[in-house]
């Protein structure tokens, strides 16, 4: 059935002459994967289930739609809102009623909240977002810890200096066509480091208009981090925003800030929001929100139906099957997984993340190709695979156990080789990338 001449690589093949890049997301491309044998192309895919351009069915055991998608594919429920949504009339000269039973939900759900504001995908949310928050200010800069998107307020970071961006969720970005008088306005400070915090903040003193970040991502927060980074904020009177772009609906039917119990000012959701269909939200306090209306934020597509007609489907069944419980039962199974054939081969593995979004990396000079070659394998025996594994409300337990008991095989296979240190005689082909950096 697995094909290295498949379909989907000659498509891409055409795709980068035609698409700088090839795709529109970073991680959609192949290289990030399985360089030149992943299958690239979907012709359809339900709940877990993908199938290529021959029509080869696979288990999606990795980022199942880069995390937008926590119900599963083509989920029932959102797919039912959407079509009553397409056969309504998706745009009108009207207004979508929706948006106002969204907006009441997402303030029932996180009480701190008064307003909100849409867009439809998480970088130009989160540049709404920094917006409001200096058109609320009047000051410049920006302190933010991890990624946020590819917008020029967040790039600008590197143009000070291209180590800026180091520590952060992804490294290496280049601020090229950024312009240069943005240098120094986007400050980065990294994530359970209040110390770093607090100088900057002493450093930028009555500049700042916004400090950003997410609320928790690869790691939990220390002992008062969130708490110090809160409290600071709030007696300088600098507004908080959280980004919960991918962390939103994972740990609750909300943001992860509810279970941290942390407030911010502003909170930012989108990816997961619409399960699959683009949709994205912006709210806060009226203090803040209101400075909308002293700037210009606007967008024909960010009136159509479709998107808040997916998201009040999506929220309303995430909330009627507590599907964050799912996610992280099914999440904690993979860890577990991960860490007992760890222990079983005797190999040093390294597992971040919450349950709902597990990353796993096997720890030896040759891990990189190591891991290729493991998503080459689970490929060939139906599983689409990464270092990476994001839990759906579609996976079941034994999706979860064929997969590890998949992934016991191929490593069984492999473990003398990774052990020698020769896997490369099992593995000529280019080894997967593994950031910006080979990428740009
Ligand atoms: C925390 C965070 N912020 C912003 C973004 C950008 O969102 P989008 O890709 O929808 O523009 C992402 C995407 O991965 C993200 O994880």
């Amino acid at each position: 059935m697995f094909d290295l001449n498949n379909q989907g690589q000659k498509l891409y093949q055409k795709a980068l002459k035609l698409i700088p890049g090839g795709t529109q997301l970073l991680s959609k491309r192949p290289e990030m994967f399985l360089p030149e044998q992943w299958p690239s192309y979907y012709s359809k895919c339900k709940g877990v289930e993908v199938w290529d351009l021959e029509g080869n069915r696979y288990i999606d055991m990795t980022i199942c739609g880069v995390g937008a998608c926590t119900l599963g594919y083509a989920d029932f429920d959102v797919d039912r809102a959407v079509v009553e949504a397409i056969k309504s009339g998706n745009m009108c000269t009207l207004n979508v009623p929706e948006e106002i039973e969204l907006a009441e939900l997402l303030c029932e759900i996180h009480p701190w909240a008064d307003m909100v504001r849409y867009a439809r995908t998480g970088g130009e949310a989160m540049t709404i977002a920094i917006r409001i928050a200096r058109a609320a200010m009047g000051k410049e800069k920006i302190l933010f810890c991890g990624y946020h998107g590819w917008h020029d307020w967040y790039l600008s970071a590197n143009l000070a200096n291209d180590k800026a961006l180091d520590g952060q969720l992804l490294p290496g970005l280049k601020p090229a066509g950024v312009p240069r008088g943005l240098k120094k306005t986007s400050i980065p400070f990294r994530y359970n480091n209040l110390e770093e915090f607090k100088n900057l903040i002493s450093k930028y003193n009555k500049k700042i208009s916004a400090v950003v970040m997410e609320p928790v991502r690869n790691y939990w927060p220390e002992k008062n981090f969130l708490e110090g980074i809160r409290q600071i904020t709030k007696e300088k009177d600098i507004p908080l925003i959280f980004d919960e772009v991918t962390s939103c609906l994972r740990m609750t039917s909300g943001g992860i800030h509810l279970k941290v119990g942390i407030e911010p000012d502003i909170a930012v959701f989108a990816k997961a929001l619409g399960n699959g269909y683009p949709m994205a939200a912006i709210i806060g306090k009226s203090k803040f929100m209101n400075a909308a209306q002293k700037t210009f934020i606007s967008s024909t597509y960010w009136t159509d139906k479709i998107g808040p007609a997916a998201a009040l489907a999506t929220l309303k069944k995430h909330k009627k099957y507590n599907v964050s419980s799912h996610l992280i039962f099914i999440g904690s199974l993979v860890q577990e997984g991960w860490r007992k054939l760890a222990k079983k081969y005797e190999l040093d593995i390294e597992i971040t993340g919450i349950p709902p979004l597990s990353h796993w990396e096997i720890k030896t000079k040759d891990s990189q190709l190591t891991h290729t070659l493991i998503v080459k394998r689970m490929l060939e025996k139906g599983f689409l695979t990464s270092k990476a594994f994001y839990s759906t409300y579609a996976h079941t337990e034994e999706h979860v156990n064929s997969y590890l008991k998949t992934l016991d095989n191929v490593l069984r296979e492999l473990i003398p080789y990774i052990k020698e240190g020769t896997i490369n005689k099992l593995y000529q082909g280019t080894i997967a990338h593994t950031g910006f950096r080979r990428l740009i």
